[in-house]
């Protein structure tokens, strides 16, 4: 089913609108001619009246002075099937209303704002259509404000700062985020969820929270290095201002409102995206045992290579990422941003030699471009280097953009070096070059120190994952490491933007010959449950092949969990706490269950009534044992089958900062 439109009414002071279940309602008032919007979940206020326009340095500001010239209303109703997901058919079922607003006096220019109300929440744009004195325009503020109704307890990460998105979540009262990226989750008073964010950051800056008086939520887009905030050509549509409502925290995960609203797959055939798992030299340069430089602890030789390129082959792994393969790590490569080779391999890294000897066994070569934040130096040699790996049969390439927030570096024509922020919309533009310069090739990208996630991958699938957190290589390095209740926040944080590459799976846990002074914070068992919960179409298993080969049973579960699926549910969770995610595997009939906790232990009891009704499963368990407990015992596990049904429940004993990784076959 496509478009509807059913009403159209001119002159009025307000507009309104509900979801298709009548669960949500917006309604779009004037005020003293300025514009606000409201939003009430059955009847009671979630968002309370909140201003919406746009500033310009160079045109007179769209933020009041209007009327309301013409109003639209349609449904929309439709499901897509997703080419690799979490879930396969997505249902797009929305009401829209589209309001003119247009300036009662003077330049009498207009601009659109699109509501588009699901049950579980909103997305709002605005659209300047091109006319006289619009054609390009500077912004320097976008007025939207989110009025937070109840008091809350919010779970934010710091914006504008150092360590771009790398920090452990913060749990405040919502008086007290202070300057916060999105996805900015909270649970109001009254219980329920709640997350803003953005959908479709196209040629836009990132959108980031501060706070306001009582609870007035403010936009705050990242800066380009000239303070304006963003440069668009008319006809132009903003990213859509998203908000997730839930009664529970759970419902927030499986909320598809942020893929909704990005346009369909601009890319045709995809079915060359395989989603699947893979290896590499990786975890060795975190632990301080081989460096990405050269010289005698050098990681990407020909030797060490084609050790994990046998293990892949022998274990099932699709990929073999090798860091450090480039001219340009020697020195303080956080530095050589002007220095990087993207087509010059080091001496002892037969990259020609090694790729064939990759696909004699049935695995790839994964690429990998460390820029350092290095504009210039990566977008002048990105045709040689995309075409360079294509050449080689490497299919998807890992980016890093290490460089301070605030400090990618661009040098323009004039030879001035421009610093930018990693979510401005200078570096929005240049990811996106990346992915579709990627796509023209039939590349995948997975990028590290990325601008946040919009979902864009529905519309560009070679995008497949990306970082945008606090991953895995925290723990390596101390300082402090992640937090036994980090990966319980992510979910409900980070992953409602999108697929992360938080490498899993690290077996030694205390790395006590390596780094005596870190460790990793979590039981065995929790390290298999985070390849169901923190979903990702490609997923590392990230340690070495000899700690693997050391613990082979449990390694086994590592090589059975897919990375694509069918369905995804959310059977128990709150944010910070625990979560218990399960996913039917989209090339067979298993389904798989992922549990972790906090630093409590815990009982959770679930039932398993998803399963297909009158069909006897296999469940091979992986969860802790009796006397796990992370601190003091982390290895003790129990590997065990037991048969179950739709009408089974079990019982999750979950170790501090513990979990579960189960996987259940039919058997005939
Ligand atoms: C940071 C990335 O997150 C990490 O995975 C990578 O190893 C280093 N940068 C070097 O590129
Ligand atoms: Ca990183």
């Amino acid at each position: 089913m496509g478009y509807l439109h059913f009403t159209s009414v001119a002159g009025a002071e307000t507009a309104e609108i509900s979801s298709p279940g009548a669960v949500l309602k917006v309604t779009l008032s004037l005020e003293k001619q300025v514009p606000f919007y409201q939003v009430e979940r059955l009847g009671k206020s979630v968002i309370s009246k909140s201003a919406l326009g746009l500033r310009f340095k160079n045109a007179p500001h769209l933020d009041g002075g209007f009327v309301l010239s013409d109003v639209q209303k349609s449904s929309f109703d439709e499901t897509w099937t997703q080419p690799w997901g979490e879930k396969k058919d997505i249902r797009n079922n929305y009401n829209e209303l589209r309001v003119r607003l247009t300036e009662k006096d003077g330049l009498k220019r207009s601009m659109v704002i699109i509501f588009r109300l699901y049950d579980d929440g909103i997305g709002f744009r605005y659209y300047l259509p091109r006319q006289h004195g619009l054609e390009n325009l500077q912004i320097i503020d976008e007025m939207t404000e989110f009025h937070v109704s109840e008091p809350s307890t919010a779970w934010w990460i710091p914006a504008r700062e150092w360590n771009r998105y790398e920090y452990l979540y913060d749990k405040t009262p919502l008086e007290d985020v202070v300057h916060a990226h999105t996805p900015l989750t909270f649970r109001t008073k009254s219980g329920l969820h709640v997350s803003i964010h953005e959908a479709a950051l196209i040629d836009y800056a990132g959108m980031t929270i501060r706070r306001g008086r009582d609870r007035a939520l403010q936009t705050d887009l990242t800066p380009l290095s000239d303070g304006i905030r963003a440069k668009i050509t008319t006809p132009f549509r903003t990213p859509w201002r998203t908000l997730q409502i839930s009664e529970n925290a759970g419902g927030l995960i499986t909320s598809d409102l942020i893929l909704n609203l990005n346009e369909p797959n601009k890319l045709g055939d995809v079915s060359w995206i395989k989603p699947g798992k893979y290896v590499g030299i990786w975890w060795e340069m975190h632990l301080g045992t081989a460096t990405w430089g050269s010289g005698p602890k050098h990681g990407a030789t020909n030797e060490r290579t084609k050790t994990y390129i046998d293990f892949a082959a022998e274990h099932g792994f699709i990929g073999v990422l090798v860091e450090g393969w480039n001219i340009g790590w020697d020195g303080d490569w956080y530095n050589n941003g002007d220095v990087f080779r993207f087509t010059e391999p080091y001496g002892d890294f037969d990259i020609v030699k090694l790729s064939e000897y990759a696909r004699s066994k049935g695995v790839r070569l994964i690429g990998h471009h460390e820029t350092s934040g290095g504009i210039s130096n990566y977008e002048s040699q990105l045709d040689d280097a995309l075409d360079y790996y294509r050449g080689l049969g490497i299919t998807s390439i890992k980016t890093g953009y290490v460089a301070n927030g605030g400090d990618t570096t661009y040098t323009g024509a004039d030879g001035y070096v421009r610093h930018e922020w990693h979510d401005s919309q200078f570096m929005v533009r240049h990811y996106q070059k990346v992915i579709e310069e990627a796509a023209k090739r039939k590349i995948t990208i997975n990028t590290h120190e990325p601008v946040k996630d919009t979902g864009l991958r529905r519309t560009y699938p070679n995008w497949i994952t990306r970082e945008g957190a606090r991953g895995q290589e925290f723990n390596a390095w101390g300082e402090p490491g992640n937090s036994p209740e980090h990966t319980a926040i992510l979910p409900f944080t980070r992953m409602l933007s999108g697929p992360m590459d938080f490498t899993p799976g690290i077996f030694d846990l205390l790395f006590e010959k390596e780094k005596p002074d870190n460790r990793i914070p979590t039981t065995l068992a929790k390290q298999l449950a985070l390849y169901v919960v923190i979903y990702s179409p490609i997923q590392m298993a990230a340690d070495l092949p000899e700690n693997y080969q050391a613990r082979m049973k449990p390694f086994q579960f590592i090589k059975d969990v897919p990375t694509d699926w069918e369905d995804t549910l959310v059977l128990n969770g709150e944010i910070g706490e625990y979560v218990t995610i399960v996913r039917k595997d989209r090339n067979s009939d298993d389904w798989f269950l992922g549990s972790l906790t906090n630093e409590q232990a815990r009982r959770l009891e679930v039932s398993l009534d998803f399963l297909k009704d009158g069909v006897s499963y296999r469940a091979q368990i992986y969860r802790d044992g009796p006397d796990a407990d992370f601190e003091n015992n982390p290895y003790d596990m129990i590997i065990e089958e037991i048969r179950v049904t739709a009408k089974t429940s079990l019982a999750l004993d979950l170790a501090t900062s513990g979990g579960q990784a189960i996987r259940f076959t039919p058997v005939k």
